[in-house]
């Protein structure tokens, strides 16, 4: 049978990607542009300013993308493309790229979820048993997702308030901390030791996490210290937050693991970067007896590879889309 390669366009936040995989599991090559040094100052992604980096940024990644390898465009069978969720200008922008390289050389185009492209980066070097169960982390997403076959999902829990990534990164810049804060956290943990006591909130029966309860208590905890004139050890409070944030998210996957009965957990999105987090889901695997899957850190933070690499499965369903094709700043993986 004939290679398929899919050009995968990522473009929903502040990564500019271009990515081409072949038969949906080799990685042939991928050019990640990040904005971060540019948002920093921000303290935060600015939409606008994000949009407009995206224009500039294609043109060059595409002309860079085809340097040094034995393919042309003509060899790509179909381009993938996030259309949803992220932000609305940032998604237009690779949406009207990726549909003037499909006019102008008569591929198919692909629409593909950005959720769904963080849960099947794991399929580059797994294979994902069914019935599957997911748990999405990145900056604005916290979801279990039940997943019964291949791209086949239930949401089956969410966090009722701010996104387990948006937390570490609220919660860095009230420490001083720069955006984002998250792989930060991750490292000044490791230097400290328990003094603060944080809450679980919704430690209930759902599947459901609620994080801006333990967002304020620490604001309370910096601001009465700043009132008493007493100092913030901050790597202290990266280690009770990271071990609070590793319980949370343990217990309640734990509960939706053993309720649905899957065979695979999958750790998707960026959040899954965090190392606290990814030493507690893999030994999981002995107490559970379940495989967990991990993407390598490169594919769990936005990345075009995951796109192309989940955009092969919806090419080989026969999903394709016309030039209609919109942003939804909003997508849910439901309405995939
Ligand atoms: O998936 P992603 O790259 O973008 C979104 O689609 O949101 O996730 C970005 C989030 C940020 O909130 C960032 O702080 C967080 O992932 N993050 C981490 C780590 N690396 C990235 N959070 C905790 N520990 C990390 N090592
Ligand atoms: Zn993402």
């Amino acid at each position: 049978m004939k290679d398929v390669y899919i050009l995968g366009i990522e473009s929903s936040c502040d990564e500019s990607s271009v990515s081409i995989v072949k038969n949906g599991k080799e990685e042939v090559k991928t050019i990640v542009l990040s904005q971060i040094d540019i948002h920093k100052v921000f303290g935060g992604v600015v939409p606008e300013v994000a949009s407009r980096h995206h224009v500039q940024n294609f043109t060059i990644i595409m002309e860079e993308l085809f340097l040094d390898i034995d393919l042309t465009i003509e060899d790509i069978s179909a381009i993938a493309v996030t259309y949803g969720p992220g932000l609305n200008g940032c998604l237009l922008v690779g949406i009207e790229f990726a549909k003037t390289l499909a006019f102008i050389y008569n591929k198919p185009l692909v629409p593909v979820n950005h959720m769904a492209g963080h849960i099947y980066a794991s399929n580059l070097e797994h294979t994902i048993n069914y019935p599957a169960l997911s748990l999405v982390i990145s900056g604005g997403h916290t979801d279990l997702v039940y997943i019964k076959e291949l791209l086949n999902f239930k949401i089956i829990g969410s966090t009722l308030d701010d996104a387990v990534g948006e937390c570490y990164d609220k919660v860095g810049k009230i420490l001083g901390l720069d955006y984002p804060a998250g792989p930060i956290l991750d490292k000044i943990g490791k230097l400290g030791i328990h003094q603060y006591e944080l809450p679980f909130a919704l430690n209930d029966n759902s599947y459901n996490f609620s994080f801006s309860g333990l967002k304020s208590k620490v604001v309370n905890i910096v601001h009465n210290a700043n009132q008493r004139g007493e100092e913030i050890i901050v790597n202290n409070m990266a280690y009770d937050f990271g071990n609070i944030i590793v319980k949370i998210l343990t217990t309640k996957t734990i509960k939706a693991i053993k309720d649905y009965n899957v065979k695979t957990l999958i750790l998707a999105g960026g959040v899954s970067a965090n190392s606290w987090i990814r030493q507690a889901f893999l030994d999981l695997e002995e107490s559970l007896g379940i495989k967990v899957i991990i993407p390598q850190i490169k594919y769990c933070t936005d990345n075009a590879t995951m796109i192309a690499t989940v955009g092969y499965d919806i090419f080989m369903k026969g999903k394709t889309s016309d030039f209609t094709l919109n942003a939804n700043p909003s997508l849910s993986l439901e309405d995939f």
